[in-house]
């Protein structure tokens, strides 16, 4: 059986939409969690895959992990053996890294599989080693697994990373809590997240500072303690919501969110001629008019993000005038290119340049999803498109967004989720 997201578009949305916590702040704090040796109470975990998934491998650790209500988990890591994080997990997910930097950093070792996550091109983990072997690590890879000792303990150092990467920021972090002496990390990525991050682990009693500047200390303290901590709402579920209110034409209040966080977004909507109110704590997104092209380019916060560049590619198609976008982050993020064509889109890629002949009405038609961030640019083109679509691949929009059908159902989309025999499915694709 497969599941399918199946939309009657061009419906305007209008309605209010609260946005649940960030995948992307959530996962680093629940592998921080590994360092607490303790119990921590987190709130506004989102309910996606990537999160249980998570937290599938922190219970098969050892660690004792309760769901309470609305979104809150506590974890209770005092148990948890180093070593013993399933492969088979691990290799499901991206955030899977963070296991290196907290083992490491609790254990003075650590033993975990390679991690998967969204195929954009090479990903490599070059400035995670150079960070973690800085700080005194030996790194091997060895059967599959990456290995990392420190027979003579952490000790704090600098560590210059040659692209801004949130994953090696989060992992020198995460190694570092406990090391001996200052750790000095420069060039460091600046995204909310990890601003999240420094702030759960001083809750817990790090000391952290600079996190949000390019440049972070970390000073390494002999024990944490648990705390109580709420996650920050997701940037890029709101940029997607923001979009979808602006594709259909609508009027919708995206609520609990931190308005400056998706300042970019709000930017490239209102050169595109798109009405945005921002308010202490929402954000309110109306478009009357037609849609202006404009050229974006994806770049390191506070610069746009990558994460929003398949959501904006629907606007640039149905936009009057051409439209190009330059992907400054991954080598391949244009996975969605070929479905958006299939739908009426007419779209040129040249490395990592996309140009989008605008004046599209796009249609709708059958599609698979790729990728998380391009599965949810096909929810946003099928909302905005003529007729009905269908969306394959599913389970990658599930890992990042929290009941995406029901939150659009209720600001009016006609969107269901529906489960289709595989032979279906593949006789409709043949
Ligand atoms: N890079 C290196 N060497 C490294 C690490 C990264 O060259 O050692 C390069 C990458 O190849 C890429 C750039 O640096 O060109 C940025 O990669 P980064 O390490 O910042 O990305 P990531 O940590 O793997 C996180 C998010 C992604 C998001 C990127 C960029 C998580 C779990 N993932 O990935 O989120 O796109 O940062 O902001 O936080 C998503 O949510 O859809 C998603 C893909």
């Amino acid at each position: 059986m497969a599941t399918k997201i199946i939309i009657q578009g061009g419906k305007p949305l209008y309605g209010n939409i609260a946005i649940s916590g960030m995948k992307n702040a959530a996962l680093p704090i629940l592998f921080a969690t590994i360092l607490v040796g303790g119990t921590c109470t987190l709130n506004n975990i989102p309910e996606v895959d990537d999160i249980a998934t998570s937290l599938e491998i922190l219970h098969q650790m050892g660690a004792v992990v309760r769901h309470r209500k609305n979104g809150t988990v506590s974890i209770d890591t005092a148990h948890i053996k180093q070593g013993t994080s399933p492969a088979s997990l691990v290799k499901q997910m991206r955030g899977s890294t963070y296991l290196l930097g907290a083992e490491l950093g609790r254990f003075g070792k650590a033993d975990v599989g390679h991690p998967g996550g969204c195929d954009f091109g090479t990903r490599p983990l070059d400035q995670h080693m150079k960070g973690f072997e800085a700080l005194g690590a030996h790194v091997e890879n060895e059967g599959g697994y990456i290995r990392l000792t420190s027979p003579n303990g952490l000790h704090g150092s600098s560590v210059y990373f040659d692209v801004a990467s949130v994953g090696a920021t989060v992992n020198v972090i995460l190694a570092s809590v406990f090391a001996e002496g200052t750790t000095v990390i420069d060039n460091a990525a600046r995204e909310p997240h990890i601003v999240d991050l420094a702030n759960f682990l001083n809750s817990c009693g790090a000391n952290i500072t600079g996190a949000g500047t390019p440049m972070i200390k970390v000073r390494g303290v002999s024990e944490l303690h648990g705390c109580d901590y709420t996650i920050i709402p997701d940037m890029i579920e709101a940029g997607t919501y923001m979009v979808a209110a602006a594709a259909t034409g609508g009027c919708v209040r995206i609520d609990s969110i931190i308005p400056k966080h998706v300042e970019t977004i709000t930017a490239k909507l209102c050169e595109m001629g798109v009405s945005v109110e921002e308010l202490d704590d929402a954000v309110i997104v109306r478009r009357e008019g037609d849609l202006k092209n404009v050229n974006i380019k994806t770049l390191f916060y506070p610069g746009f993000p990558t994460d929003m560049h398949p959501q904006f590619a629907p606007l640039l198609c149905m936009a009057d005038g051409v439209s190009c976008l330059q992907e400054g982050i991954f080598e391949n993020r244009f996975r969605y290119v070929d479905e958006l064509c299939k739908m009426g889109a007419s779209i040129r890629v040249d490395g990592r340049t996309a140009t989008y002949y605008g004046n599209t009405r796009l249609k709708g038609a059958p599609v698979d999803a790729m990728d998380l961030r391009a599965g949810a640019a096909l929810v946003v083109a099928g909302l905005a498109a003529e007729g009905v679509t269908e969306i394959g691949g599913v389970q990658y929009i599930k890992r990042g967004y929290d009941d995406i059908v029901g939150k659009l159902r209720a600001v009016g989309a006609d969107i269901k989720e529906v489960t289709v025999r595989e032979q279906d499915s593949v006789k409709k694709a043949n």
